[in-house]
């Protein structure tokens, strides 16, 4: 006899409204598993318009009573946010042994291994496909099919609001503001969008690659975090003459001395680099391992369809038993990412000078950056610009972050330097 699961489902934006709408179509999606039927529901408001009826399913003011219902097999958790009602209710969960699925990047950045100690504990599958790339399936990749492999590093595109602002900047010479606000008109951007143009929504989700593809617990406080806020359409003019295109990125690796680097940052690719290529609200994730050198996805990271496909591909794990580890390893033994030596991480970067158009200030600047054991790799000089400003453009070839810093720092004081230099790092090949 087929097996019926009841879904509780909390939070119903954009997410759990299309989640909603495909079991209502489409319960059978997994018939080895039975058949998945939403029971439950909560949400902030019951009465605002839905375009499906909220009244076919049994109404919950609190998400940790629908957590707990008896009519809840699998707990579904879309509301969002690190802490108050989501973490509160997951835990409602997991401590009755219920299996739980989550679109919640802030919750498994910041709270997985307390989580996943007590998934642990009750043998409660805690599964969030849909946390990380939306539909494209970078979750299970390094849970399950990169488990015979080493991992050595994974980079990509994680946040579709920012790839969409620099595409639109570079293609049509758009303003910040302007295409931000499309892009929360769009559904692309978080309810508080610093959490995307800062880079805190990609650090979260490289956070969790990170803990899955090296075996840590997530330690988001130890991500280095650099939004977009001050990437200028001068900037993406300027990459684009050098060949380049500006993309954040984010990145996971091994260090040297045994932590995990974790960072998002601006970063320049040449224009032919697949993360150049990958425009729009579009995903892309590189994953390197020891012995498969490398792999590429992309795919959308966001949007109603998508993540509510992931979360059914997180049903169908629970409902066929298909459960690992929610991190690699037993909860217990899982260890932080530890420190890293920063400054000694070498790369290129692209710097922007703006200097008084005068006698020497070329001289000045490349005189201060040979003192300080800068290689210079290609040089751009613009007209003036306006009122005496002439914007210095250069590449680097590879340095240590430390020496870098220590350039700008130096270069900042120079008389003939107006404005604090513009770092962008360039991205490896
Ligand atoms: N605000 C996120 C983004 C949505 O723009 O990628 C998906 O997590």
């Amino acid at each position: 006899m087929t097996r019926v699961w009841k879904i509780g489902v909390a939070g119903l934006g954009t997410v759990g409204g299309g989640l909603i709408k495909y079991l209502a179509e489409f319960p059978d999606f997994a018939p080895a598993g039975g058949r998945a039927v939403v029971t439950g529901v909560c949400a902030r408001s019951r009465s605002r318009p839905r375009d499906f009826d909220v009244k076919a399913y049994a109404w919950h003011d609190d998400p940790v009573e629908l957590a707990k219902s008896p009519e809840t097999d699998i707990f579904v958790e879309l509301i969002g946010g690190s802490d108050g009602p989501a973490k509160a209710s997951v835990e409602a969960a997991l401590a009755l042994g219920k299996p739980v699925v989550t679109a919640n990047k802030a919750l498994i950045a910041e709270h997985g291994a307390e989580l996943a100690l007590l998934a642990e504990k009750t043998g409660a599958p805690l599964l969030f496909e849909a946390a990380v790339m939306g539909g494209t399936p970078a979750v299970k990749l390094l849970r399950e099919a990169m488990v015979g492999d080493e991992v050595i590093s994974v980079a990509g595109i994680l946040n579709g609001t920012c790839n969409y602002i620099l595409t639109e900047m570079e293609i049509h010479e758009r303003a910040f503001g302007d295409v931000l606000a499309e892009a929360q008109a769009k559904g692309y951007a978080e309810a508080d969008p610093t959490m995307d143009i800062g880079g805190f929504d990609a650090a979260h989700k490289i956070t969790i690659l990170a803990a899955l593809a090296f075996g840590r617990a997530p330690s988001y406080a130890a991500a280095e975090i650099e939004g977009v806020e001050q990437v200028e359409l001068l900037d993406i003019r300027l990459a684009r003459e050098l060949g380049y295109r500006i993309r954040l990125t984010a990145s996971a690796e091994k260090s040297a001395d045994g932590g995990v680097s974790v960072r998002v940052h601006p970063a320049l690719a040449p224009i032919a680099h697949p993360l150049s290529q990958t425009v729009g609200a579009t995903n892309a994730l590189f994953i390197q391992g020891k012995k498969i050198p490398k792999i590429f996805i992309q795919g959308p990271g966001a949007g109603e369809g998508p993540t509510a496909a992931a979360c059914c591909a997180d049903i169908a794990d629970v409902m066929t038993g298909a459960v690992r580890p929610v991190f690699q390893r037993p909860a217990a033994r899982l260890q932080p990412f530890g420190s890293v030596n920063a400054d000694g991480r070498v790369g290129r970067v692209y710097l922007r000078v703006m200097v008084k158009d005068e006698a020497g200030a070329l001289a000045a600047v490349t005189e201060a950056l040979a003192e300080e054991g800068v290689s210079i790799d290609s040089f751009l000089q613009k007209p003036v610009e306006d009122e005496g400003r002439v914007p210095i453009v250069l590449t680097t070839h590879d340095v240590a972050e430390g020496k870098i810093k220590d350039a700008v720092e130096r270069l900042a004081g120079l008389p003939q330097v107006l404005e604090s230099p513009r770092l962008i790092r360039i991205a490896r090949p």
